[in-house]
């Protein structure tokens, strides 16, 4: 089924995830400060997993490290997912590489486009960002209750007009030079997902295909956490998710948190 329309709304999104035996359950918003929010209030209320929040816009879309996530009203796609891994919390970055190999092969799917994974949690085309995955996770103790997976994928925006001092982005507008569907797209991205999950929930690892899809794989990167900087080359990803980073010594080291960018050796 092609889906043309980039209009989003609940009765249309139901109608689609029909037709596709789609097994989410969805509800769409206009607007809402931030999907997280009410994907954490409906997961707190005891809203079963895979459910998923989605708005048209946000005013106050959080990114990573407290930084804001800035998307023009009714253009991309913005949602957050409700899920309930059997995962301890120290394999939680498992799911976010089930799901951004699960948007990578949806936005594969529909436009043609290769995307490539940013280690944590970036989605690029070119260099440039294509999707931010939040993954905010609810314990008790060593259990975790659920998590929340925020996914900001920038589908029809033209990003030149973006507020300066953002990373540079880019959206499937601009790769492909032509609109699309945001139903379309979202259903896909759901299946997808949805396909991903239920592998990872089945015992299924993705570090080897996520390290195949990763920009930096044998670069020379730096890692800054706070004011702390490892350098060395990316060499790979293990199963629970941390980078690997060969030093100028040969060691090995496994990353768990912090921003990577490419380092030019002077
Ligand atoms: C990042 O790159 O730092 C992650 C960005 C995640 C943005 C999405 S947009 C939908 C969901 N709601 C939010 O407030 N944030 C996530």
């Amino acid at each position: 089924m092609s889906i043309t329309d980039t209009t989003l709304n609940a009765e249309r999104i139901a109608s689609a995830l029909e037709a596709r035996h789609i097994g989410w359950k969805v509800y769409h918003h206009p607007l809402l400060s931030s999907t997280m929010d009410e994907a954490h209030r409906l997961a707190q209320a005891g809203t079963p997993e895979l459910t998923a929040v989605v708005a048209d816009e946000q005013t106050a879309g959080r990114g990573r490290l407290n930084r804001r996530w800035w998307s023009p009203a009714g253009d991309n796609l913005l949602l957050s997912l409700i899920l309930r891994p059997p995962l301890s919390p120290s394999q939680a970055h498992r799911l976010t590489m089930a799901c951004s190999l699960g948007i990578c092969d949806a936005v594969g799917r529909v436009s043609g486009l290769r995307a490539q994974v940013k280690w944590p949690n970036d989605l690029l085309i070119g260099g440039r960002k294509l999707c931010g995955i939040l993954t905010e996770l609810e314990m008790t103790g060593e259990q975790l209750d659920y998590a929340i997976v925020g996914i900001g994928l920038n589908v029809n925006a033209d990003l030149r007009d973006a507020p300066p001092l953002l990373a540079p982005a880019t959206s499937m507008l601009m790769e492909a030079g032509h609109e699309f569907s945001r139903l379309e797209v979202l259903v896909t991205v759901l299946e997808e997902l949805e396909r991903r999950y239920r592998a990872l929930c089945a015992g299924q690892t993705f570090h080897h295909e996520w390290a195949e899809r990763m920009v930096t794989l044998g670069q020379h990167v730096q890692v800054r956490e706070g004011t702390t900087v490892q350098s060395g080359t990316a060499v790979g990803v293990d199963k629970d998710g941390a980078l690997l980073l060969r030093d100028d010594d040969g060691i090995l080291h496994r990353v768990l948190v912090g921003d990577v960018t490419l380092h030019t050796r002077g």
